[in-house]
């Protein structure tokens, strides 16, 4: 960790997240860090002055003033090599991105000279509301970095996008940007990778599924998370898992449940690429008991599914990269060109199955890039992982496109 011998401001706000800052101050006080609290008013509804101050080894401060004494706030701005706010609620963060100063938190973040940290925590319906989404517009035109929410299980009961990143992510976050390492090439930027096939129960020991293993989509999200990227792995029925343990993987069966997960995640993520194979068409009804074998024929009526990648493509905003994939049999670049354009998408990975080792269950594959300026890039086979980095590098080289329009 470096964060040793690193002083840091952690601002603790009113949120359900705050019984997690405990665990955050220990975890870098016991790297070797600093560590001067600041709480709300609010804050102390969730967690006690107490409990931080004992793990912090300090004293909390939650006035500008206590009586007599005036706490400096210009004086602990200066003295601080980083400031993080976390749990940020949407209140404070409204204060941040207007320059309120109300309280001994705004008033240090105005003063501070040092790279602030914001981990916003809150409902999900508060996280996607247009006026939180302008306040982290402004928060990060400002020059601060905005840690990335994680997906789960809120205060609300429901499941949803908004929870603060775990402790043990924000300071391995912090731990890279005083080492350097921050300039991972998607480095806070999210994304969502959807892998593995999809089962589509007909009865309660039957389904139609593919034969896709998930490899090629899980690869790309552990080389997305080696780029920096914060990813969510929504995955359909396989063994597979990714090893890295930072990704956030949600386990989903059928077409709907990648869909409903997918179109969550996919909301709010930077960067989202398809690479699942979804079942394009489902019973129409799942029958409750085995159906039992009859005389003669017999035929299923199938319905279609919803198109995940077709649905984000038509909500995409300016600062979201797409990315789909195409497994096409005949008119290969034809068929992938017209999925790249129908679908809005910003890059589709081909593979044909006329080609030999790529494609489902093999650990290589053989790929053909299609991106929106018309370029095509072919590529020879190489194993999935090999692909994946160069799928990633791709990725990489849209959003710095996208930068420096
Ligand atoms: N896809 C999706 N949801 C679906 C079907 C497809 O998100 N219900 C995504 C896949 O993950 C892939 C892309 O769309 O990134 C293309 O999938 P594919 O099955 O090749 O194309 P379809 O649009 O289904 O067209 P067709 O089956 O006619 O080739």
């Amino acid at each position: 960790m470096s964060v040793k011998g690193k002083k840091i401001v952690l601002a603790v706000t009113g949120s359900i997240a705050a019984y997690k800052t405990p665990q955050l101050v220990r975890l870098l006080v016991k790297a070797g860090a600093e560590v001067q609290v600041l709480m709300t008013k609010a804050a102390e509804q969730f967690v006690t002055p107490l409990s931080l101050a004992t793990v912090s080894k300090r004293p909390v401060l939650s006035d500008v003033a206590n009586g007599d004494t005036w706490n400096n706030h210009v004086a602990l701005g200066l003295w601080a090599d980083a400031m993080l706010v976390a749990p940020c609620s949407a209140n404070t963060l409204a204060k941040l991105a207007h320059g309120y100063c109300d309280n001994i938190i705004n008033a240090v973040y105005l003063s501070a000279r040092c790279p602030v940290f914001i981990a916003p925590a809150m409902d999900e319906d508060m996280w996607i509301h247009p006026s939180t989404r302008a306040n982290v517009k402004k928060v990060r035109e400002y020059g601060n970095r905005v840690i990335a929410t994680e997906y789960g299980e809120l205060a609300s009961g429901l499941v949803g996008e908004g929870r603060m990143a775990e402790p043990e992510n924000i300071a391995v976050l912090l731990s890279d940007f005083f080492a350097g390492n921050d300039n991972k090439p998607l480095k806070g930027l999210k994304a969502m990778v959807t892998a593995g096939p999809t089962y589509e129960r007909l009865d309660p020991v039957r389904f139609i599924g593919n034969f896709s293993t998930g490899r090629m989509g899980i690869a790309i999200a552990e080389a997305l998370a080696q780029a920096g990227a914060q990813v969510t792995l929504v995955c359909g029925p396989t063994e597979q898992r990714p090893a890295n343990p930072a990704i956030n993987t949600i386990s989903i069966e059928s077409a709907r449940e990648m869909y409903e997960a997918g179109m969550v995640v996919g909301k709010e993520a930077d960067i989202a690429v398809l690479a699942a194979a979804v079942a394009d068409y489902k019973p129409i009804k799942q029958a409750e008991n085995k159906i039992k074998k009859s005389e003669g024929e017999m035929s299923l009526t199938l319905t279609k599914t919803e198109d995940l990648l077709a649905a984000l493509g038509k909500i995409k905003q300016p600062w979201q990269t797409l990315v789909g994939f195409a497994l096409e049999t005949e008119n290969e670049i034809a068929n992938a060109q017209k999925k790249l354009e129908g679908k809005n998408a910003d890059m589709i990975v081909l593979n044909s199955l006329r080609d030999e080792g790529a494609g489902f269950g093999h650990d290589t594959n053989k790929i053909t890039l299609l991106k929106r300026d018309g370029s095509i890039v072919p590529m020879a086979l190489q194993s999935k992982k090999e692909a994946a980095a160069v799928i990633v590098d791709h990725i990489a080289e849209l959003k710095y496109a996208e930068k420096t329009v």
